[in-house]
């Protein structure tokens, strides 16, 4: 089937299979392996993308039913001037060890950050209860979460001062 979907602002065509799952779509037809699939049960939340806005893991729809609509991708976080302050709370905050969770994560934080501008850590929690991660026992991600949402306006222009790498 023919589909094209506008993916972190861009539009890609392209002729897949009805099967065809949408974290594949993204890792595999389009390189944007920030997208990470760590399952097959729909149970770590490693492959949440905003679909229209909204965080979806990305293992549970099909490409397919991606056509016409927006998607968005932990490739799509970083702005023209920097990193997102989620981002650059992960990095300060150490919210990650392997990272395999991390841009699931990331994502949800975002949408959360921008739905609730001040969640407390049980809103974080809560929010991030659909994904897993198996090395940091959460503290950090919450702690990460925080600090982004804590430094909202001022973090947006800041570029970081560590090496970033992808
Ligand atoms: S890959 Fe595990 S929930 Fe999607
Ligand atoms: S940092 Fe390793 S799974 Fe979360």
């Amino acid at each position: 089937m023919e589909i094209t979907v506008t993916v972190n602002g861009e539009a890609h065509s392209a002729d897949v299979e009805p099967r065809l799952l949408l974290v594949h779509f993204l890792r595999d037809d389009l390189g944007l392996t920030g997208t990470h699939w760590g399952c097959d049960t729909s149970n770590c939340g490693a492959c949440v993308v905003w679909l229209d806005g909204k965080p979806v893991k990305s293992c549970t729809v099909l490409a397919v039913m991606a056509d016409g609509h927006e998607v968005r991708t932990v490739e799509g976080l970083a702005g023209a001037d920097g990193l997102d302050p989620v981002q650059q709370g992960f990095m300060r905050c150490h919210g990650l060890q392997c990272g395999f969770c991390t841009p699931g994560m990331m994502m949800t934080a975002r949408w959360l950050i921008d739905n609730d501008p001040d969640p407390s850590e049980k809103d974080i929690r809560e929010a991030i209860s659909g994904q897993l991660c198996r090395c940091t026992g959460y503290e950090n991600i919450v702690r990460s979460v925080r600090w982004a949402a804590e430094h909202e306006a001022d973090a947006e222009n800041e570029t970081p001062d560590v090496e970033v790498r992808a």
